[in-house]
Order: C-alpha cells, then sequence, then structure tokens
C-alpha cells in the first residue's frame, strides 16, 4: 500500500505550515521503497550514498550519473505513488549550467523521479533557479557537504562559528529566493538548524541537525543497523540486520553442508 495521498512540492511547504513534522528516508532499491512508502515514509531519496552504502565506494565521488539513475529507477518501480528525489552525482551540476539541467531533466523524464537534489548554498542558486523556471523541482543541501570530502579536508560539522551559522543562514535564504522546495540541513548545531529553519518558508530537513527541522532524514543502512558495528552520531538504529543476515547466511551454510537443505518441502 502506498502512502494514502500523493504527495507534492505544495504538500511539504503545507506541512511546515501545520508543525506538521515531515519523514524522509534514503532508499536504493524496490523492494526496500515499496516498504518505506508503505510504513508512511514522505520522501524516498535516491541518496548518492548509495554509493558507498551499497556499491561498496568509499566515498561518494565516484558515483556516476548512469548509476543513480539505475537506482533511482529501481525505487520508483518499487513505490510507483512515492515522493522520490534524484540525488545528483559529483560533477553532473557543478561545471555547466545547461549540462546541469540536461542531467537533472533525466531524473524526471527518464526514471519518473518527482525531483532532483543538489549540494550547495548560495553558489548553487543560479543552478537550482534554472532548474526551478524549467520545471524541475529543487531539495538543497547545506551544512556538510560529503561531495566537497577532498577540499574540506574530512567530514566535519558545519556552523560552529557565528559567522558561519550566519553564512549558513543566507545560503538557505538564498536556495529558498531560487526557488528551492526543501533544503538538507547536514550535521549542523541544532541552534543553528532552529535559526535557519525559522528564517526559511521552506522545510528544512535534518541529518544531524537537531530536533527544530521540520523534517529528518537518516540513510536507510544505517538505521537497519547493515553496516556492521559503525553507526554515525546522528543515526539512531531501529534493527540491527547485519547481525540477523549474518545468522541466516550461518545457518544456510550448515545446512547445505550437512545436507539439511533443501528439505522434501522445497523439493519437486
Ligand atoms: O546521499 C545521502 O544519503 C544524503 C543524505 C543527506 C541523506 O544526501
Amino acid at each position: 500500500m502506498s502512502n494514502v495521498k500523493k504527495l507534492t512540492v505544495s504538500s511539504f511547504r503545507k506541512m511546515k505550515e501545520r508543525g506538521e513534522k515531515i519523514a524522509v528516508l534514503t532508499a536504493y532499491d524496490a523492494p526496500t521503497a515499496a516498504l518505506a512508502d508503505a510504513c508512511g515514509v514522505e520522501m524516498l531519496l535516491v541518496g548518492d550514498s548509495v554509493a558507498n552504502a551499497v556499491l561498496g565506494y568509499r566515498n561518494t565521488l565516484p558515483l556516476t550519473l548512469a548509476e543513480s539513475l539505475h537506482h533511482c529507477a529501481a525505487v520508483r518501480r518499487g513505490a510507483p505513488e512515492a515522493f522520490v528525489i534524484g540525488d545528483m552525482p559529483f560533477m553532473t551540476y557543478q561545471a555547466d549550467i545547461n549540462d546541469a539541467l540536461i542531467n537533472a531533466a533525466r531524473y524526471l523524464k527518464e526514471v519518473g523521479a518527482n525531483a532532483v537534489k543538489i549540494e550547495g548554498g548560495a553558489a548553487m542558486a543560479p543552478v537550482v533557479e534554472r532548474m526551478t523556471a524549467s520545471g524541475i523541482p529543487v531539495m538543497g543541501h547545506i551544512g556538510l557537504l560529503p561531495q566537497k570530502l577532498l577540499t574540506s579536508g574530512g567530514y566535519k560539522i558545519a556552523g560552529k562559528t557565528e559567522k558561519e551559522a550566519e553564512a549558513l543562514i543566507k545560503d538557505a535564504k538564498q536556495l529558498e529566493e531560487a526557488g528551492a522546495f526543501c533544503i538538507i540541513l547536514e550535521c549542523i548545531p541544532a541552534e543553528v538548524s532552529k535559526q535557519i529553519t525559522a528564517a526559511v518558508s521552506i522545510p528544512t530537513i535534518g541529518i544531524g541537525a537537531g530536533e527544530h527541522c521540520d523534517g529528518q532524514v537518516q540513510v536507510v543502512t544505517d538505521i537497519l543497523g547493515l553496516s556492521g558495528d559503525f553507526t554515525p552520531k546522528h543515526a539512531k538504529r531501529y534493527a540491527n540486520l547485519h547481525e540477523a543476515i549474518h545468522k541466516a547466511f550461518t545457518q544456510y551454510v550448515k545446512d547445505v553442508k550437512k545436507a539439511k537443505f533443501p528439505g522434501k518441502e522445497n523439493s519437486f
């Protein structure tokens, strides 16, 4: 079963106005997307985190547009009515504004996404403006920017000084002015996120940005405990699938070795 009401960009703005929190999760494949949608997740973000969460890359930088579109299509097939956002990979929107537009449009035209996400604040406002003016809804993303890993020197909390906090508020306002329908705030102190959330009328969706955001997003593999022992500070484990899968695989191997599987009930 899908979300009962089909959600649009204006639904999310109304949710902010009503003070109703927005639940967002990343999704990378059809069965997970179907489950998330059936459980009431209101936006499915096909994050570029698919690179490290699923595809075995060390970070998000190597992800290609083709890989991202491939996963976006799977999510759309799993959740035909959900609000799906394609997260544009590194260097598919930064180099040239026309290329950015053409690449963004592929998410809508080829895989049926509802929107795209790009990283960056004020510097990306012209790109957001062109996309929005062309009919492509854009989710902004400020704070910790994983695609800037090599220039920032690591994954660091953003907005810790007054100057940085002011710059983030300015970033958010410019993204709103450019037409972004919502903004991800990643790893920003809760008090700064509160100010950003109050400064804009579009929803803020936090990850490691405290309780004052209009919604929350999490990386699905983190909340399912799929990645072994490591859980980032901003995530909460709602399940331990790593342990459950390890147990299941171990038992399967034992059963095959001891000829306990297949049983009569699995044979024809
Ligand atoms: O790719 C991703 O998972 C993200 C997070 C902010 C949710 O962009």
